[in-house]
């Protein structure tokens, strides 16, 4: 060990815990790397543990800042989520216990789809904004843990607090109370999302935060048939997925199989919803079919599953979502809006929103 390293450890070994150990002998301190006066390590804290820890980090980065020729700590606050068993025990495991109701939330959909891009956040957001306007308590959770979009397209910045540690409490825009993985993740303190930490990470953001009660709550997935739809699955009792196409991707054998996935996994697919379906000339009002038309309700029937909704292509549409405020929300009169309120009052006239 160079001296460096021993240094700094025995300067870490000065923060103590509540047990009366300390950061060092209770191996708390992971993967220490010392580059000219840059320190960096890795701090593993219980998990639940993340409050308690923060003044125990910041003394941490404090000592190190103050010694010798140590100009800058870098600590990284993480808590170890169990390594994810193999499938078949996950599924085995997930038959035993089955999956569980969420309190307090009536209804849990899922907004899926089979690849990226085909509007599935702006119609998860919009479908948000509809049915909080029908007066139902809503919440939207972006499980889209690679490319959480929905804190933007709601226009949401500040970051979800946790007075006492355990619990988070969600943030609300538009009449929606959101929770998303892009809102917690800072870069020096975040916890290290990879892997089955993302997985302990949705469980979180399903378990721990405090959404009230709900009539219902979206599920703003990734894209495709991933760990994170398994998870969603087998942990929480679904009500359903709506499942979100543009008119050229529906053949693809992508969105067939996330149809099959989500099927073979007991969620029964409310219907589809066919994005980016007609433009409308925003000069001359002519209409035109860019990608195709009619393809999602062929698949629909081929399935047996209703078109529950067409969503135009449309700049405002895109606009609205990147601006923070969806259409529903900035221009609810709008024949755009009015789709999406459509499908949100269809939601609650049959019963599963
Ligand atoms: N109906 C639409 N009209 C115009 N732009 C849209 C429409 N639906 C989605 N977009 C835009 O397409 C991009 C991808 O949409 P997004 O909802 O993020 O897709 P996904 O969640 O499936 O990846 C965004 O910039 C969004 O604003
Ligand atoms: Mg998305």
């Amino acid at each position: 060990m160079s001296a460096d390293r021993a240094r700094i450890l025995a300067a870490l070994s000065a923060i103590r815990l509540p047990s009366g150990s300390d950061i060092v002998a209770a191996g708390m301190v992971r993967a220490l790397t010392v580059e000219g006066g840059k320190v960096r390590f890795v701090l593993e804290i219980p998990a639940g543990k993340a409050a308690e820890m923060t003044p125990l980090r910041d003394a941490a980065r404090a000592r190190l800042e103050a010694l010798e020729g140590i100009d800058e700590a870098q600590i990284v606050m993480t808590a170890p989520v169990a390594a994810a068993p193999p499938p078949e025990l996950r599924a085995r495991r997930a038959e035993a216990s089955g999956p569980q109701p969420l309190p307090g939330v009536a209804h849990v959909i899922a907004v899926a789809s089979g690849k990226g891009g085909v509007g599935k956040s702006t119609v998860a957001a919009n479908l948000a904004v509809a049915l909080a306007a029908e007066g139902r308590r809503v919440g939207l959770l972006d499980a889209d843990v690679y490319g959480p979009s929905q804190p933007r397209m709601m226009g949401i910045t500040g970051r979800p607090s946790s007075p006492d540690g355990k619990t988070i409490l969600p943030l609300r825009n538009h009449g929606v109370t959101l929770m998303s993985i892009g809102l917690m993740a800072a870069e020096d303190e975040a916890l290290i999302w990879r892997g089955p930490m993302l997985m302990g990470a949705l469980q979180q953001m399903l378990a721990q935060v405090q959404w009230g009660a709900l009539d219902i709550l979206l599920v703003d997935l990734p894209p495709g048939t991933g760990d994170v739809q398994m998870t969603l699955a087998q942990k929480t009792r679904l009500d359903g997925a709506i499942v979100v196409s543009t008119p050229q991707d529906v053949a693809l054998i992508d969105v067939r199989k996330g149809i099959a996935m989500l099927r073979k996994m007991g969620v029964p697919i409310l219907g589809l919803v066919e994005n980016m379906s007609t433009h409308v000339c925003s000069k001359c009002g002519h209409e035109e079919h860019l990608f195709g038309h009619g393809g999602v309700a062929a698949e629909a029937k081929r399935i047996g599953a209703p078109l529950l909704a067409e969503i135009p292509l449309d700049l405002g549409i895109r606009l609205a979502g990147d601006g923070g405020a969806p259409i529903v929300a900035a221009q609810p009169d709008s024949a755009q809006a009015r789709a999406f309120r459509a499908l949100a009052a269809r939601l609650v006239g049959e019963g599963v929103a």
